[in-house]
Order: C-alpha cells, then structure tokens, then sequence
C-alpha cells in the first residue's frame, strides 16, 4: 500500500497546475492532463481526500482553489477554467457557462462553468481536517455558504432534495439512468448525444437562471447527489458542532439532512427493492445503476433497504461483476461494456470508477458489510496495479477503458482506509 501511495503521489504531482488570480499562487490536481485540463469540483474533492494523506499542505491548497471561485450567492461551479487559452470553441464547455450568448464574441471566455456536481466539499474538508485541524476556521465560512446556497437555490419549492439542472450536474455524465428522462433512444448515438444536450441548450438559453428552469419542470431528484449531500450535511454539522460559535451552523445542517433523509426514503421503489431518480412529476425514473446503491452512505437507512440493496450488489446478474461496482446493472439493456457505442464513448454506461467503488465501500463498511467491502476494495486495488491509474474499468474483464493517469483514480490508495 505504501507504494500505491508513491505512485499516486506522483501522479496527483504531475497532474498539479498553478493559476494566479488577484496576486495570488493557487495549486489544483486536473483529472487528465490530456482530456480533462481544468479543475473540476468532485475531482477535485477526491483528489483532496489522497493528498490528505500524502502532503496536507497540499490537500489544502487543492480546496483553497475551489473555494477562490465561489460565487456570491455560494455557487462553487463544476468547472473552473484556470487557464481560459485552453478553452476550445468546440467544447461542451460553452454550452454549460452562463453568458455564453456572448459566444461569438471572439473574446468572450466564462472563467467557470454555471453548474454544480455531487456536493463532497464538507467530505474532503473533513477528511483534511483529521489530519489539520486548524483549517476548519478557514472552510467552514465557505462550507456554511455552499450548503445553505444548496438548500436555498437548488431545491424546488416544499423539497428538501437538491434537483438537477442537467444530467451532467450527477458527476455521470451518460448514464442510463437519465435515458427515460431525456426522451433518449439508447441504441442510437445521436439520440443520446442531442437529446442529454438539449436540456443544456434550454439552460443556456435561460441563462442559467434557476426560477426560469425550475419553472420548466423537468429537474430531477438524483440519488447518488443527494445521498452525498445528506452525508455531507451531517459531516457539516459534525465540523460546526466543535466550536461553540456554529452551533447554529451545526443545528441547522443536522436538520435539513433530517428532512432530505425522509425526501431520499420516498425514492425508494418497494417493487423493485431500488432506489430511482424522480423528476418533478414525482415518477421514479431510469435504469438501474450505481446511483441507486448510494443511500447505503446513510447509516441509518432502513433495514429492509439495506438488505434490499445488498441482494443486487451480491447479484452475478446486477453488480456482482467479476471487476466490481459496474456503474449500471449487467442484466440492464442499456448497459455498455466499455463505454463505446459504434465507436462513440459515452462514460458512465457500464464501467466501473473509483470513485463509485470507493463510496460504496465506505457505506458497505457503515453497514458492517465488511467481506463485501474488503472484496471490492481489493479489486479496485488489482485493477489499479494491473491497469493503472485509469477513469474506467471494464467491470467483466478489469481492462482500462477510461482516460489513462486519472487523479480519483488514487482513492485506490485510501479505498482500505475509508469509513
Ligand atoms: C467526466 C465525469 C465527471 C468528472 C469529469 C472530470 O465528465 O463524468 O464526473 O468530474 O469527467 O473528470
């Protein structure tokens, strides 16, 4: 293990880039030097959580950049493009930025994207935290801003839950789980393409205004967001509660993660033993996928859920792969063994992540589900040896199929650790 971590270090080094913003020297880890050349939020998260573990100076610096890009209103966007000459007009870069109307303004650039991604902030703070405590004075201003924008901006009137703008806000870009959602033909690249890219071109045409999107109605409650974000509420209250002055902070984020909690357990589909996103209309929608087995982060989710979820993860047909978790069910007929679909990529439609496996680890071991926990553990550690540091993993064969020198793809070297 001490080696894997080496070697993530080096990879996270080589993946590090310095922007300077208003005098100031910021570090980040990009995903992919080749593929992904900005800071992304969840990324950069993750990436935090290893350094913590490498060099905490560094893990500091990592969230110190994000937070340099929160918006006014509390907004830490998805995207942040530290270095705008790299920003190519073809990108989907565009479509997901507020003023983009603008686009043919040759010297029009957004600095962000306008879009959130699975809120593991308070995740990643803690995970420092434990190493630092001094850096809980400096992220929970920031943290109490983020959520609360959160809670305030992202969730429709009544609800508790966030709701999604775009399907690329779940961190899952294709998954199957919005085909029905967005109307796509899952046999055609193109439908999948124009249809999941649509409801950008809606938001951009809105300008990224969310009562005008929101009125749309066709946001959506995901699961895999909004388990995290109800662990992570929890994790706020916890690092609030140690100083007397939050005590609000902590109170308040314990209740919210409450009522999100009882919201999530609506999502729960008694026939299928599954939990589903669902969009305004109140309809569990999708295919069954990694999202659905994400709840388990919860430690108090019902009984009969955890036994229900642990049935399909134990199942050959489900996720019982030979390379676990695949991010959507074998026996699905949407699922793609290694992205590809006459010769399109289109992630998230099968492979496994490091990053899936890594939280359902953690919320296995929150279960007791020790065996299971440690058995993916060491596959995702087999993996990683055998392939490197890759985004994907071809859950029947173990096979990088992703963008190779991945940053989350070090969680390999905490995935033994994570509680
Ligand atoms: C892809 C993934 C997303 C990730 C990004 C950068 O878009 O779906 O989760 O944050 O790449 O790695």
């Amino acid at each position: 293990m001490a080696d894997l971590l080496q070697r993530a270090e080096r990879l996270l080094t080589a993946n590090t880039q310095t922007a300077l913003s208003n005098g100031r020297l910021y570090r980040f880890t990009v995903p992919s030097v080749r593929h992904y050349p900005f800071q992304w939020f969840w990324d950069s998260c993750f990436h935090a959580i290893v350094w913590a573990k490498i060099d905490v100076e560094r893990a500091k610096d990592e969230l110190r950049a994000l937070f340099a890009r929160q918006q006014p209103d509390g907004l830490i966007p998805h995207v942040i493009f530290w270095d705008q000459s790299k920003l190519s007009r073809r990108s989907w870069h565009y479509l997901e930025s507020k003023g983009s109307w603008r686009y043919f303004d040759p010297r029009y650039r957004p600095l962000t994207s306008a879009e959130i991604q699975p809120p593991v902030l308070a995740q990643a703070v803690e995970a420092v935290c434990a190493v630092d405590a001094s850096f809980e004075a400096e992220a929970l201003p920031v943290l109490e801003r983020y959520y609360r924008y959160l809670a305030r901006c992202r969730t429709r009137p009544g609800r508790h839950l966030i709701s999604l703008i775009s399907q690329f806000e779940s961190g899952l870009d294709y998954s199957p789980a919005y085909d029905e959602l967005a109307g796509i033909d899952r046999r055609r690249p193109i439908s999948i393409f124009a249809r999941s890219r649509l409801v950008q071109l809606k938001n951009l045409r809105a300008d990224y205004n969310l009562n005008e999107i929101f009125r749309r109605n066709d946001s959506v409650e995901d699961i895999l967001v909004n388990s995290i974000y109800i662990d992570a509420l929890r994790t706020l209250g916890r690092l609030a509660q140690h100083e007397g002055r939050h005590a609000a902070l902590a109170a308040w984020a314990r209740q919210e993660a409450a009522c999100a909690r009882e919201q999530l357990l609506e999502l729960w589909d008694p026939g299928r033993h599954f939990f589903y996103n669902r969009n305004s209309n109140g309809r569990p929608v999708g295919a069954m996928t990694v999202h659905g087995l994400m709840p388990l982060l919860l430690e108090d989710l019902p009984a009969d859920m955890v036994a229900g979820l642990l049935e399909h993860l134990h199942d050959p047909k489900r996720f019982a792969a030979s390379y676990p978790v695949p991010s959507v069910a074998l026996d699905e007929p949407s699922f793609l063994i290694d992205s590809h679909l006459y010769g399109f990529r289109f992630i998230w439609r099968g492979p496994a992540s490091l990053n899936t496996n890594w939280l359902v680890t953690k919320g296995l071991r929150r279960h007791g589900q020790r065996e299971t926990a440690t058995l993916i553990a060491d596959s995702s550690v087999g993996m990683v040896e055998a392939g490197g540091f890759n985004e994907f993993f071809n859950a029947l064969t173990s096979d990088p199929t992703g963008e190779p020198d991945f940053g989350w793809a070090t969680l390999a070297a905490d995935i033994h650790d994570c509680r």
